[in-house]
Parts: C-alpha cells; sequence; structure tokens
C-alpha cells in the first residue's frame, strides 16, 4: 500500500524539478494508481522515469496552433532577421515541442514561403517527455494533427501511412529535437542563444516561482522574440521583456 505521504513527497518533487503543478486530487489519485500498479518510485539521486512524466504532462498540439505566430514570423521576424549582416544561421527554439508539431509547422511556412532567405534557418524542439520526442523524430501524425493545414500541403510534404500522415524530409531547413527539462542549466548551456523562442502552452502548468525562473533562463539565452501562447504567464514576460504591438499581444522582444 502506498501511503498519502508518499505521493504528496513525489508531487512536490515533480513541481520543484520540472515545474508542473499537481495539487488536486485527481493529480494525487492519479500518481497513487501509477505506483500502486508496479510504476517506479524513482529514489531521490535517480531521474524521475519517463513514464510518470508522461503520465503528468499534457501534450496537446497540432499543426498551425496560434497560426497567427507562424505569420508574424515568416513575415516579420524572418525579413528582419535576414537583413542582419551576419552568415550565421538564424536560431528557433520551441520550447516545449511536444510531438513536434510547431517545429514542423514553422519548417513548412518556411518550405512555402514567396522569398527563400539568405541566412539558413534551424529550429531546434525540446520537450521534457521522451516518448513525445521520439514521436517527433519520426513525424507520424494523426488526421486530428493535420486538421488545419490544406490538402495541398499534406499532398506536398506528407506521405499516407495506414490511418496517419507522415512527414516527409523538409531540404532546407535544419529541424532537430532533443529531450531535455527547461530548468536543466546543462541543457542551456549546451543549446547556446536563440533569436526566437517559441514557448507555449507551458508555462500555464508552471507557478509563478517557476515561471520566473524559466523566463530567466529565456532572458540568457535569447537575442530577439518571445512568443508565448495566450493562455501563459503574460504578467511577467511584461515585466522582463518588451511586450510588441501586434494584433494578439503575446509577441515580446530582449
Ligand atoms: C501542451 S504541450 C505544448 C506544445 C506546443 N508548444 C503547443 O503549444 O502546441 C506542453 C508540453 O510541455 C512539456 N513540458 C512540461 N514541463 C516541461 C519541462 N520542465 N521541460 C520541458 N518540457 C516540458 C510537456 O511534456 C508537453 O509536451
Amino acid at each position: 500500500m502506498i501511503s498519502d505521504a508518499t505521493v504528496t513527497e513525489l508531487l512536490k518533487r515533480i513541481g520543484k524539478e520540472i515545474g508542473i503543478v499537481l495539487s488536486r486530487q485527481s493529480d494525487h489519485d492519479r500518481v497513487a494508481r501509477y505506483l500502486e500498479n508496479g510504476g517506479v518510485l524513482p529514489s531521490k539521486d535517480r531521474p524521475l522515469p519517463s513514464e510518470l512524466i508522461t503520465l503528468v504532462t499534457t501534450n496537446e498540439t497540432y499543426f498551425e496552433r496560434e497560426s497567427h505566430h507562424f505569420d508574424y514570423l515568416l513575415n516579420t521576424i524572418f525579413p528582419e532577421l535576414d537583413n542582419e549582416a551576419s552568415s550565421s544561421a538564424i536560431r528557433i527554439l520551441c520550447a516545449p515541442c511536444s510531438s513536434g508539431e510547431e517545429a514542423y509547422s514553422i519548417a513548412l511556412r518556411i518550405m512555402e514561403h514567396s522569398r527563400r532567405f539568405v541566412r539558413s534557418i534551424e529550429v531546434i524542439g525540446i520537450d521534457i517527455s521522451e516518448e513525445v520526442i521520439d514521436k517527433a523524430r519520426v513525424g507520424r501524425y494523426s488526421q486530428r494533427s493535420i486538421h488545419a493545414l490544406s490538402p495541398q500541403i499534406v499532398s506536398r510534404y506528407f506521405i499516407h501511412e495506414e490511418r496517419d500522415y507522415r512527414i516527409l524530409p523538409l531540404h532546407g531547413v535544419d529541424v532537430r529535437f532533443q529531450a531535455g527539462n527547461v530548468f536543466d542549466i546543462a541543457l542551456w548551456n549546451q543549446l547556446g542563444r536563440f533569436d526566437v523562442i517559441f514557448s507555449r502552452n507551458m508555462m500555464i502548468y508552471f507557478d509563478k516561482e517557476k515561471n520566473r525562473e524559466l523566463l530567466t533562463r529565456f532572458k540568457e539565452h535569447l537575442n530577439g522574440y518571445l512568443i508565448i501562447g495566450h493562455a501563459d504567464d503574460h504578467l511577467q514576460s511584461r515585466e522582463m521583456f518588451t511586450p510588441l504591438r501586434t494584433d494578439k499581444g503575446n509577441i515580446y522582444h530582449t
């Protein structure tokens, strides 16, 4: 029998390490069930098991979600960055990327854009869940996931596999995925600096303190644009970054 104290301790550890606030009775019950059904209870010096991470994360995503962000990226941000006298790649981070739809949406927009950019473009997706990162690397999606793409885009860039659609290699845009925790300083040191960070629909699961920690990391590793979801932490983003006067008001600059 798993004690309430053990479950509460584990929920606290999850909050401290990966940011997700699990304060509802249903969260407690879910994690208790996981342990009772043979799920691993990690000792303090062991990482949180990936099945547990999958259990407590919400991976909902789809192609072209909040598509006005991609319009702004292609029509305003890229032309500006492309005009800079730099021979290095334009670097974009999707943190978190879930199963890859956001990163591939950017890549597909670049493939379809009327203008070729001089600078090369790198899109890196990170997510704490190894399961979704594996899925992103495979690039196989359900009809639901691609519902917002036009039939022309689907036929040009996907092959039909049974009931799913697998994305074809996108030559010309470097898209990469990596599993990692946004609160891991070593990961950030390895990732380096970015021109654009997309961080959509993750901060809603964190508390204020964790969001501040995350935004501090972004500030250190960003020289450019921060794009967050409409329900994310706008209060602190506004304090730490400069809001841009776009239609939706959820784009910030360092
Ligand atoms: C709802 S999805 C958002 C995906 C995409 N950005 C979008 O808006 O469609 C939230 C993702 O955040 C990831 N996540 C939660 N905590 C994380 C952390 N500490 N580090 C990295 N990823 C995390 C989850 O695994 C999940 O895939």
